[in-house]
């Protein structure tokens, strides 16, 4: 994606939303789906795998790591994996374009093997942390042969040649780095432990089990998990079925209730409990969300969500929520504009460390179109105006999802809203804009 060459898209107030769709694959696991084929010897094959930017480059860098990696349909994959530790050594550097799960995910896996391989990506990858990822890995240890300030991409990473599992608490709540550390731990002998404060998406845990490895999961403390993985297992190949993701269902949901008369069905998506915090506080905000259909579908529970225009009220979101809806917070802040009365969300700290500042990025998107918000140290308070004015030129940053919400935004607000590039929203729901237009959207 070349952000030197911009793609501005503009979202007008619409007439209802209506009809039956199905939004891609879920982005987590699908990165989780490749990199655990290419750590098994044999064949994985994955069926609904998003085919969005961001896996693309995680096939790619599988590639380069020694896995076959096939493309055999429309979101059909086939893997061909090397092993635990079988990695081969990259002849190219590994580039992640925008995505930081698929970077660090891979960067926990090569940790765990004797190979050295350099990561990069685009300008808003290279501005996020690493350091976080790679402090656990060095304990293990994984080497930093060169990078860029403060542990940042490019990078050069040696992987153990004899990892060494560790006991591990990770200072934030984050998946990205639970999971670093439990891939690196596939390698090393014995028991890796992490233990998590706020439990967060547990895709890898799951699909870990779901690959034969011994993995255990307790609850630890208020809202904690203890999480055990014997190292050294004999991975099985093992088939996947991608849901579809309920961050990417977040869009057209929220397009829905705010969008007069609309009556929306979103087929088949992901409720993992640990996935749902914004259907929570969007049922406490009064929407009219029924899940018809619950059923499980591949290892994960699914539901088929019909979504009804519905009248929102302002609520207090608490921080032990975030780590269960922290890519729903943009366009939950829109949702909240259209909401009567003050919406506050506590502890979003990790949002400034997104694809962009998403915090800064947020309160941006909302102020442009008329709305009175404030970041109060980590909390965003939105005053709800029942609908606003809209007109807003909104800058995405490079952020797929700072670009999906405002146009969720200019869908019901009185003036159009216009976004200065669309290009990244084909890192995680490629077919965004074909999408919505199918349900009625007008967007141009
Ligand atoms: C993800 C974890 C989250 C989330 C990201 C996907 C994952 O990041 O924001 O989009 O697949 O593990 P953090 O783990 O950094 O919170």
């Amino acid at each position: 994606m070349n952000p030197g060459e911009l793609t501005p898209l503009t979202a007008r107030q619409t007439g209802p939303l209506q009809g039956r769709v199905r939004v891609p694959g879920d982005k987590s696991i699908s990165h989780r789906a490749l990199i655990l084929g290419a750590l098994t010897v044999g064949e994985t094959n994955i069926a609904g795998l998003l085919e969005g930017d961001d896996v693309l480059r995680t096939a790619e860098a599988m590639r380069g790591l020694g896995a076959r990696v096939e493309r055999v349909g429309e979101h059909t994959w086939r893997v061909h994996g090397v092993g635990v530790s079988g990695f081969a050594q990259p002849d190219r550097p590994l580039d992640f374009g925008n995505s930081g799960t698929g970077c660090r995910l891979a960067i926990g896996a090569v940790a765990g093997a004797p190979v050295t391989a350099i990561f990069d990506g685009d300008a808003s990858l290279r501005s996020r942390p690493m350091q976080r990822v790679l402090d656990p890995l060095i304990k293990m240890g994984a080497r930093v042969i060169e990078a860029s300030e403060s542990g940042r991409l490019p990078l050069t990473l040696q992987g153990a040649a004899d990892p060494i599992p560790i006991v591990y608490e990770p200072p934030v709540a984050s998946a990205q780095l639970k999971s670093a550390v439990l891939l690196a731990g596939l390698a090393a002998p014995g028991e890796t432990t992490v233990i998590e404060a706020e439990a967060t998406r547990d895709h890898t845990e799951r699909l870990l089990k779901h690959f034969g490895a011994r993995i255990s999961s307790k609850p630890h403390g208020e809202h904690g998990r203890r999480i055990v993985l014997q190292g050294q297992p004999e991975l099985e190949p093992a088939n996947v079925l991608v849901p579809a993701d309920p961050s990417s269902a977040a869009f057209p949901l929220i397009a829905s209730l705010i969008v007069p008369g609309s009556d929306l069905v979103l087929e088949a998506v992901m409720t993992n409990p640990l996935r749902t915090g914004l259907l929570t506080t969007l049922r406490e905000m009064g929407a009219n969300i029924e899940a018809l259909e619950k059923r499980d579908d591949g290892g994960e529970e699914v539901a088929d969500l019909r979504v009804r225009t519905s009248v929102l009220k302002g609520v207090d979101v608490p921080a032990e929520r975030a780590p269960s809806m922290i890519d729903e917070y943009p366009v939950l802040a829109v949702a909240a504009s259209f909401a009567e009365g003050i919406t506050r969300m506590r502890g979003l700290k990790e949002l400034r460390v997104k694809e962009s500042d998403r915090l800064a990025a947020t309160a941006d998107l909302l102020r442009a179109n008329g709305v009175t918000v404030e970041i109060e140290n980590d909390d965003l308070v939105v005053q709800g105006k029942g609908r606003p004015a809209g007109g807003g030129e909104v800058k995405t940053h490079m952020d797929h999802r700072i670009a999906m919400s405002a146009l969720v935004m200019g869908l019901a607000s009185e003036n159009a809203v216009r976004i200065d590039d669309s290009a990244f929203i084909a890192t995680s729901f490629p077919g965004f804009v074909e999408l919505m237009r199918s349900v009625g959207a007008d967007l141009t």
